[in-house]
């Protein structure tokens, strides 16, 4: 028994995604996120400051007593999770990894998709992964840049006329290669689960990299004897780099429930 947080970081909110994700399956773990709020977009910068911003990241949470880091961003994990995990001496867990062989395992024709941002494509990580899992896969990439600024705005719904013409656009060429699953390479994408699904049809699988990188925490502190105690239940603490103004109304939207804990900002570049 480990009862020890977690510590989980993204380049903003999408990561709370994830968060939702962690609190569902594993509910007694406490949580520290942490949000670059006032760095973020990653997904179209260089790799050079992903991995300095990554590392920033890190060092502030390792502040704390954890006893892992999820790294619930898209672009974080793949341009950034090898030199992180060589760096640190707890469990580093990206939602590249976990997503990639899984869509490998269970495409049945073996057409998948990705969608993410341009700096997670550039990479090629997760092709690299799906590729080596099943040779077979004839995989199809696309950096959607548009998707997170609509997530962070809201237009998030069916029936909203701007994310539904935003999805036809991006998804059309995935659509026709006739596809059977489709990656969301990055943690905003589950809230447009719905649009998403809606325009490419219930024979396409959506896999979550939120999801999927839960699914391996919970099997490797299984395994390792780390599972906080049953009968506690998760406390979450949350930290941001900008203001902390409007981060409880944006949370809850990711999140799924309403934010009730304080919200602090901390100084980044001090790490
Ligand atoms: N969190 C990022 C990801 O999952 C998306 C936002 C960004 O570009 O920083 O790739």
């Amino acid at each position: 028994m480990d009862n020890r947080p977690i510590g989980v970081f993204d380049s903003g909110m999408g990561g709370l995604t994830t968060v939702r994700a962690l609190a569902k399956q594993m509910p007694a773990e406490d949580i520290v996120y942490f949000g670059d709020t006032g760095r973020v977009p990653y997904g179209s910068r260089s790799q050079e400051t992903i991995v300095r911003y990554a590392r920033q990241d890190v060092a502030f949470l390792r502040t704390f007593d954890l006893k892992a880091v999820v790294i619930a961003c898209g672009t974080v994990s793949s341009a950034a999770l090898g030199v992180i995990s060589a760096e640190q001496d707890i469990p580093i867990f990206g939602v590249v990894g976990p997503t990639a062989l899984r869509a490998a395992q269970v495409t049945r024709n073996n057409k998948i998709g990705l969608v993410a941002t341009a700096a997670t494509v550039r990479t090629g990580a997760y092709e690299r992964i799906m590729r080596h899992a099943n040779p077979m896969a004839e995989i199809t990439s696309l950096a959607c840049p548009l998707f997170v600024p609509l997530v962070e705005n809201g237009r998030t719904q069916p029936g909203d006329i701007l994310i539904e013409t935003v999805v036809r656009e991006y998804l059309t060429p995935l659509k026709e290669k006739g596809i059977d699953t489709l990656v969301l390479g990055c943690t905003h994408y589950p809230l447009l689960k719905d649009v998403i699904g809606n325009f490419m049809g219930p024979e396409v699988m959506l896999l979550d990299s939120g999801a999927e990188v839960v699914r391996q925490v919970a099997e490797r502190l299984s395994a390792s004897g780390q599972e906080a105690d049953p009968e506690r239940e998760g406390r979450c603490r949350w930290y941001v780099s900008d203001s902390t103004e409007g981060f409880q109304n944006l949370a809850s939207l990711f999140l799924g429930r309403p934010v009730t804990e304080p919200v602090e900002q901390i100084s980044i570049e001090d790490y």
